[in-house]
């Protein structure tokens, strides 16, 4: 074992405790007893265990209570319940409260042993694919900002570019009224620089921030729009927009950009240079409904059910790493909503998204 494995026992019969404790510390854990739950409770606020072992009869509270109190403050402990007679409904009251595994006293070692085991190997691959999903998030988020960086910089180009040509005519130039319009057309360009670098400070802002405040999607769907012409080519798509009033949902602003970004960049580049994106807004029932509708190639009837999976892309090498898609649907399914996709081949495609208001508020 890398790191030891810690287990709580709470049990208020000390013979039974110490016997336990010696054959699980004989097996390489790192085992603390204490007889009370509150004590118990007391200790998990403190320190991490992997496993408690919980005798659902205490003297001082229920193991129920006890149970409760832990997974509130502690959801990635695994709690197995020691049942002191099989009563059913206990069992099954312990296990809606979320107790991880139950075992029946008296106690079998060789079935304490195996049920430890499987319990700490589930949490350690619980564990696992949080931190790569999270990592997964993170990295989608980076390649979101380079794509963007560079899409900037060459931007950024066209207005230094005329930056430069008015300051070398105005070197030439005698007439005082022309050189003012060649200082006017400068600051012209300077603005627009300085728009396009104040875009992606707000982009990066958000993709750092932790907030949940309520969110207008219809405010950041305009922000949105303004990211995206900067990380791919719009050409001659027209964007059109119909917001309804929708009620606020509470989410994280800079998971919502990259619902939207990826979704509207996905639109865009399909339709390669020429067509219209529609985005609509409108309450429904419980939930914000939001479509993103292009016109662009469509998607063929056998890619449909792959588009969602991880690195799946039709784009050329290092156009697409194909993890867009999967993103959007994670984040939408953290907020409890759905999202739904339409499309024909050579007509175009819809995306439908729904976030619950009730349960973000
Ligand atoms: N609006 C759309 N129209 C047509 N095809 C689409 C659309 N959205 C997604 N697809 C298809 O789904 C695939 C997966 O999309 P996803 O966003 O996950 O990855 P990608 O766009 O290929 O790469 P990345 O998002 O990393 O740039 C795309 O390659 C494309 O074939
Ligand atoms: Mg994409």
């Amino acid at each position: 074992m890398d790191r030891q494995i810690s287990i709580l026992i709470i049990d208020d019969d000390p013979g039974a405790c110490e016997t336990l404790s010696d054959i699980l510390k004989d097996e390489g854990y790192k085992v603390l007893t204490l007889e009370r739950g509150l004590q118990g409770v007391e200790q998990i606020k403190t320190r991490f265990f992997n496993v408690v072992l919980l005798d659902i009869n205490l003297p001082d509270v229920s193991g129920l209570e006890v149970l409760k109190a832990i997974k509130k403050i502690e959801p990635e402990v695994c709690v197995i319940m020691i049942t002191g007679y099989a009563r059913l409904e206990n069992v099954i009251e312990a296990l809606n409260e979320g107790a991880d595994a139950y075992i029946n006293k008296p106690l079998n070692i060789d079935e304490v042993k195996l049920i430890i085991k499987r319990e700490v190997e589930r949490q350690i691959l619980s564990q696992e694919k949080k931190r790569l999903e999270h990592q997964l998030l993170q990295s989608e988020k980076l390649a979101g900002i380079g794509i963007l960086a560079s899409g900037i910089a060459h931007e950024i180009n066209n207005p230094l570019f005329g930056i430069m040509g008015m300051a070398e005519a105005i070197l030439e130039e005698e007439n005082l009224k022309l050189i003012k319009e060649h200082t006017k057309d400068i600051i012209k360009y300077s603005v627009e620089a300085s728009e396009i670098v104040r875009d992606l400070a707000g982009y990066v802002q958000t993709a750092e921030a932790g907030d949940f405040g309520p969110l207008n999607i219809n405010e950041k769907l305009n922000d949105t729009i303004k990211i995206a012409r900067h990380s791919t080519k719009f050409g001659d798509v027209k964007i059109i927009t119909d917001y309804r009033p929708i009620p606020s949902i509470k989410a994280n602003s800079s998971e919502i950009q990259q619902v939207f970004l990826n979704l509207i960049n996905n639109a865009v580049q399909s339709m390669n240079g020429k067509g219209r994106l529609i985005l609509s807004t409108m309450p429904s029932e419980d939930y914000v409904e939001i479509k993103v509708i292009d016109n662009g190639h469509g998607i063929p009837k056998g890619h449909i059910n792959k588009i969602f999976d991880p690195f799946f892309t039709t784009k050329e090498v290092g156009k697409g790493t194909g993890l867009g898609l999967n993103i959007v649907h994670r984040i939408i399914i953290k907020y409890k909503g759905s999202i739904e996709v339409e499309s024909e081949e050579g007509k175009g495609t819809t995306f439908t998204v729904r976030f619950p208001v009730k349960a973000n508020t």
